[in-house]
C-alpha cells in the first residue's frame, strides 16, 4: 500500500488487551488451574499499577482486561467482597491514568464449582452467568466504560467440544448445539441485566472473525464451502445477538483457505497459505481485516478491534504486522465502516492457554526467569507513536 499519511477519526481509542487467567497469576480455583497451571504468570494481580504505567507511557487510552469469576464467586453461594474491592482498585488505577476500561466478564475460565456442574454445557449456565453479571455490574459499573460479555464463544466451543483441547476437554460434538444456545442465552441475559442497571451502558461481545478463501478459486464447490464457513465463523453467533449489542468487538487473527477433501474425514480442509507466519505458525494476512470489517458493516453498529496481535519472540515482525493491519483498518474506515478503537493483543507476554508461556504476543517482554522484569519492545514504541499522533 502507498506511503500516504493516514489520519484516524477523532476520539479513536488506542490500547491493548489482556485476560485474567493469562496475566494475573495465583488463580487456583478455576477449570484451567489443575491441568494448565499458569502459576504466577505476570503477577498482574499485584503489579497492575506497574503495567498501567507502561500502558500510559506508551500512549494507550483504552485497556481491555477480564474479571476472574473464580476469584469473585469462589463457591456457588458466595461472592467475595475483597475481590470486588480489588477490581475497583484496578478500575480506579485506569481512571487515574485517564485510560478507558473495557471489561470482559467471561474470558475462557469458569470457577471450579461451576465446571463441576458441567459448566458451559449445564442447561442453567445462562442463569449462572446472569447472576454473576448482575453482581459485578452492580458493584463495578460506575467505573466501567465498556462491557464485553463473552470472549470468542465460537472459538471456545470448537476448541473445547470438537477438538477437546480446552476445558472441559470433551470431544463431544453432540454438546455443540447446547453450548451454542447457552452462549446466546447467556449473552442476551447479561445484556439485559447490565442495561437494567445502567441504561446507557455500552455492551458487546468480542468474537473471532476470520477471512476465508477458496483453495481453488475456480471451484464452485470450494466457493460454496467458503460461504458456509464464513457464515458459521463470522455470522452465526452475531446474527442471534445483533439486537442485543451496542457495539461489535472484532478479534482478528486468521486467514483460512478451504477445500473439499472427499476421501478424508471430515471432508473439508481448512488451512493457511503458510507464506509469512507468526511463531504460532499462523499466516500473517492483514488484508483480511479489511474484508472482515466490511463484512460486519451490515450490522450497523460501532466496531472496536478488541484483539489483533502476533506471537513474535524476536520482535522482528510485530511492528510491520501492526502497521499493515492498521492500514487495512484505515481503508475500511474510508470505506464507511464505523471503527472506533484498536486494542493490540497483548500488552504483555502471557500464558497462551494450552501453548504455555513460550509464545510471546506482548508489546512488552516479560522475563519470567528474572523477577518478571518488563522490557518494552521496539514495536511497542512504534505503536506508541501511532497512538500519540492518531495517525500512521
Ligand atoms: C484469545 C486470547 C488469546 C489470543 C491468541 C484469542 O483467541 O482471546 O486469549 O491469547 O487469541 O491466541
Amino acid at each position: 500500500m502507498s506511503k500516504k499519511i493516514r489520519k484516524f477519526p477523532k476520539d479513536f481509542l488506542w490500547g491493548a488487551a489482556v485476560s485474567s487467567y493469562q496475566v494475573e497469576g495465583g488463580i487456583e480455583n478455576c477449570d484451567w488451574s489443575e491441568k494448565f497451571p499458569a502459576g504466577k504468570s505476570c503477577d498482574y494481580y499485584n503489579q497492575y499499577e506497574k503495567y498501567f504505567d507502561l500502558a500510559k507511557d506508551l500512549n494507550h487510552d483504552v485497556h481491555r482486561f477480564s474479571l476472574e469469576w473464580s476469584r469473585i464467586q469462589p463457591s456457588e453461594g458466595k461472592f467475595d467482597r475483597k475481590e470486588i474491592e480489588h477490581y475497583r482498585k484496578v478500575l480506579r488505577a485506569l481512571k487515574k491514568r485517564n485510560i478507558k476500561s473495557m471489561v470482559t466478564i467471561w474470558h475462557f475460565t469458569l470457577p471450579l464449582w461451576l465446571s463441576e456442574k458441567g459448566g458451559l454445557h449445564n442447561i442453567k449456565f445462562p442463569e449462572y452467568f446472569e447472576s454473576f453479571t448482575k453482581f459485578v455490574t452492580e458493584e463495578l459499573d460506575d467505573l466501567v466504560d465498556f462491557w464485553v460479555t463473552l470472549n470468542e464463544p465460537m472459538v471456545y466451543l470448537s476448541l473445547a467440544y470438537i477438538e477437546g483441547r480446552f476445558p472441559p476437554q470433551k470431544k463431544k460434538s453432540f454438546l455443540v448445539p447446547l453450548v451454542f444456545i447457552n452462549f446466546v442465552r447467556a449473552h442476551k441475559k447479561a445484556y439485559n441485566t447490565i442495561h437494567s442497571i445502567n441504561q446507557n451502558a455500552k455492551v458487546g461481545t468480542a468474537q473471532n472473525y476470520c477471512y476465508s478463501d477458496a483453495y481453488n478459486k475456480k471451484s464452485s464447490v470450494n466457493k460454496i464451502l467458503v460461504k458456509i464457513s464464513n457464515f458459521i465463523t463470522n455470522h452465526s453467533f452475531s446474527k442471534f445477538i445483533k439486537k442485543h449489542s451496542d457495539f461489535i468487538g472484532v478479534n482478528y487473527y486468521f486467514h483460512n483457505r478451504i477445500k473439499l477433501t472427499p476421501f478424508s474425514f471430515p471432508f473439508v480442509k481448512i488451512d493457511n497459505e503458510n507464506k509469512k507466519v507468526s511463531d504460532m505458525n499462523w499466516e500473517i494476512f492483514p488484508k483480511g481485516l479489511h474484508f472482515v470489517l466490511k463484512d460486519m458493516k451490515k450490522y450497523n453498529k460501532p466496531i472496536y478491534i478488541t484483539e489483533n496481535g502476533i506471537a513474535d519472540s524476536k520482535d522482528e515482525k510485530r511492528s510491520e504486522f501492526i502497521k499493515e493491519h492498521l492500514k487495512w483498518m484505515h481503508k475500511a474506515i474510508e470505506d464507511g465502516v464505523d471503527v472506533r478503537g484498536y486494542m493490540y493483543w497483548s500488552l504483555v507476554d502471557n500464558f497462551e492457554w494450552d501453548s504455555g508461556f513460550a509464545k510471546r504476543f506482548g508489546l512488552v517482554e516479560i522475563d519470567y526467569q528474572n523477577g518478571l522484569e518488563a522490557k518494552i519492545r521496539q514495536s511497542a514504541y512504534d505503536y506508541a507513536e501511532i497512538c500519540k499522533n492518531n495517525s500512521l
